[in-house]
């Protein structure tokens, strides 16, 4: 794995960037990402470039055996472009402008843009296409940042028009499909279809859904622009910078044109930002979730087929969550090698150097803006070192994958049905449930292959595929599926029948308050479950049941449904005694630990504030680094021990 980091030359003197480059090469630094945002630098009004600073930065780093990461700017078009084009601003839910004066001020729909971003894109490939110091090109930066990906302007409803008349040919199609004789909403043609915003109470729901697809198609196809013109232009590998808990668009869809995947990773932002509780902010504030990461490692890596890596990394705190807490000691060489564990090829860290002045002032880096080093950088020249020792990081063949599925969190968003529905927060649950039993896990979508796995989790899946029960029985992969699995057809309907056993019949749900739970037994043993249950009937088939009687799992040869929203005990005994009927190994971690399978080695990382002892899992093991007992916010790894 290659470590990088991100750099802005446009920010700091000339006479600066020699020795910014030297010390990024100390520090074990090879990769530089520059550009992303830097448009009126290169071109200060229309058609009038300015190339000398840019050329001089590439010469400057690659003076100094740098390979650059060279970005299309278009994720800020400069004031000069908007003036000229006011239409490529986006609107909000509310019609509003959202003005020019910070960044990802465009709309997808707007074919003007759509125009420019071709048109800045042909002009950077022109001119660096071919430069052997340029290794990958970036596509513009974290699409849908602020709240971005959807727009609510006139293009975007004459291109959602447009959209909805190729997938349904005729309005009849739509009308059936949306089910608009509910509330009189039946359409005459496509011409009349709004947006679904402003409206008096809920959208149609299918109307909702159509529209969230249509804006994620929107990216993609915004994306794909700049991808032909980059690959007809350079042989370089692109890719773009995905971010942390976001779902706005299909991911697994975006990865499909670019040859790597990259992602940000920001622990402590989002866990303070996030939905965990109180208690799990304070607990991990400065070391991140122990799932956060790797959650996105482990679904990023199947977006682009297995080859992906971090593009920004925090090195210190950020200056965006509402509390910004800097990372313990030891933190970013932990996140470092756990990135490594889960196959990274790249980690950058976001930023080279805290700048003085701006909107991320208060945003640390690698050096603070009056150039002093800092704990991360250290972290960064030791990380750089220990890498350095692990000679194979192949990844390994898990037997465990997750489904993780955007068009279900769409639907389940739109009608949530209950106030602590939260599809994202159920499947990181399901996750971290896994983790524990010290799983190495992969993060698929619904329509992955999935005959190589011994065991698929849906933590819920509204629509399931149609071939995905058939081609589990034909591999022999069982499969688990959570609440509301079944519920919905791909038009956002009940469907007349559900997928599973003839013999399950759906009878009602409820979504429950917090604190409203619901008692099941299992092997003896009292567990609860929370927030949401089906009631389903089910004969001739193994189940366990709900104090009322109700089966609150059931299961049959090829696969498992749980009616209900599992606390971590009821989950985690459901789990074992899964994997213990299909032949695979687990181990209980504590919460502060975590583990992680490649080829050849095993990692251990300690997120808690207490040493730990881990030579049960490692039992004579030849430790690489560290040892059995792990330090606070510590990581070892050892030679993985092959069965005999
Ligand atoms: C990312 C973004 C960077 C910077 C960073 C701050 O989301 O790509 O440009 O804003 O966050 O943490």
């Amino acid at each position: 794995m290659r470590l990088g980091t991100c750099y802005y030359p446009e920010h700091w003197p000339e006479s600066m960037w020699a020795n910014d480059a030297r010390t990024m090469t100390k520090l074990g630094i090879t990769q530089v990402r520059i550009g992303e945002f830097s448009w009126s630098r290169i071109e200060p009004s229309r058609n009038e470039f300015q190339w000398e600073w840019l050329d001089k930065a590439i010469e400057t780093l690659s003076n100094h055996n740098l390979k650059i990461i060279m970005c299309t700017p278009t994720a800020t078009p400069p004031k000069w472009l908007i003036d000229e084009i006011p239409e490529i601003l986006a609107l909000n839910e509310d019609n509003q402008t959202r003005n020019f004066g910070s960044r990802r001020h465009y709309c997808f729909s707007s074919k003007n843009y759509r125009k420019e971003s071709r048109r800045i894109t042909n002009i950077l490939l022109n001119r660096y296409g071919k430069n052997p110091n340029i290794i990958s090109w970036q596509t513009d930066n974290e699409y849908g940042c602020h709240n971005t990906v959807v727009s609510f302007s006139p293009m975007a409803e004459k291109a959602f028009q447009n959209w909805l008349q190729l997938k349904y040919v005729n309005i009849e199609n739509l009308n059936k499909s949306w089910g608009n004789v509910f509330w009189s909403q039946e359409y005459n043609t496509f011409e009349q279809i709004l947006l679904p915003n402003n409206t008096v109470t809920e959208a149609n729901p299918a109307h909702s859904l159509d529209f969230r697809r249509f804006s994620s198609d929107q990216v993609i196809s915004f994306n794909n622009e700049q991808v032909n013109i980059i690959r007809a232009h350079s042989d370089a590998l692109i890719t773009h910078n995905c971010m942390g808990h976001f779902t706005s668009f299909d991911h697994y869809l975006l990865g499909e044109s670019l040859d790597i995947m990259t992602w940000d990773s920001y622990p402590l932002g989002f866990l303070d930002q996030g939905w965990s509780t109180e208690k799990e902010k304070l607990q991990w504030m400065r070391s991140g979730h122990p799932d956060f990461a790797a959650f996105h490692h482990d679904l990023y890596r199947n977006c682009s087929k297995g080859r992906w890596g971090v593009m920004e990394q925090q090195p210190g705190a950020v200056n965006w969550a509402p509390n910004n807490a800097a990372p313990e000691n030891g933190m970013v060489k932990l996140w470092t090698l756990e990135a490594a564990a889960h196959g990274a090829e790249y980690c950058s860290y976001f930023r080279w150097r805290q700048v003085p002045f701006g909107q991320e002032q208060n945003h640390a880096g690698l050096f603070d803006s009056r150039n002093e080093i800092s704990q991360g950088a250290l972290e960064v020249a030791e990380v750089s070192s220990i890498l350095s020792k692990l000679k194979s990081l192949e990844t390994f063949s898990n037997e465990v994958a997750l489904m993780f599925d955007y068009p279900a969190k769409w639907m389940l968003d739109i009608q949530p049905q209950g106030k602590e529905w939260n599809y994202e927060k159920l499947c990181f649950e399901f996750y971290t449930t896994l983790r524990r039993l010290g799983l190495s896990i992969d993060i698929i979508s619904s329509d992955h292959d999935i005959s190589k796995y011994k065991l698929v989790v849906a933590p819920s899946l509204p629509v399931i595929p149609k071939n995905l029960l058939q081609s589990a029985k034909i591999s022999n992969t069982k499969l688990l599926f959570g609440p509301r699995s079944g519920s919905k057809t791909s038009e956002y309907q009940i469907p007349p029948k559900y997928p599973f056993n003839r013999d399950f019949k759906f009878i009602k749900s409820e979504s429950l308050r917090d604190g409203a739970s619901l008692k099941i037994n299992m092997n003896d043993k009292i567990y609860y479950s929370k927030n949401w249950r089906d009631i389903i009937e089910c004969k001739g088939i193994n189940k366990i049941e709900f104090s009322d009687g109700h089966p609150a799992y059931i299961h049959n040869n090829d696969y498992g449904y749980i009616a209900t929203w599992p606390t971590y005990e009821l989950l985690k005994d459901l789990l074992i005694n899964l994997t213990e009927k299909i032949g695979i190994k687990t181990t209980c971690l504590d919460e502060n630990i975590r583990m992680r399978h490649t080829k050849d080695l095993t990692f251990a990382f300690n997120y808690g504030d207490e040493i730990l002892d881990i030579s049960k899992m490692a039992p004579e093991s030849k430790f690489i680094y560290g040892g059995s007992k792990i330090d606070p916010y510590g990581v070892s790894i050892w030679k993985t021990q092959k069965n005999k």
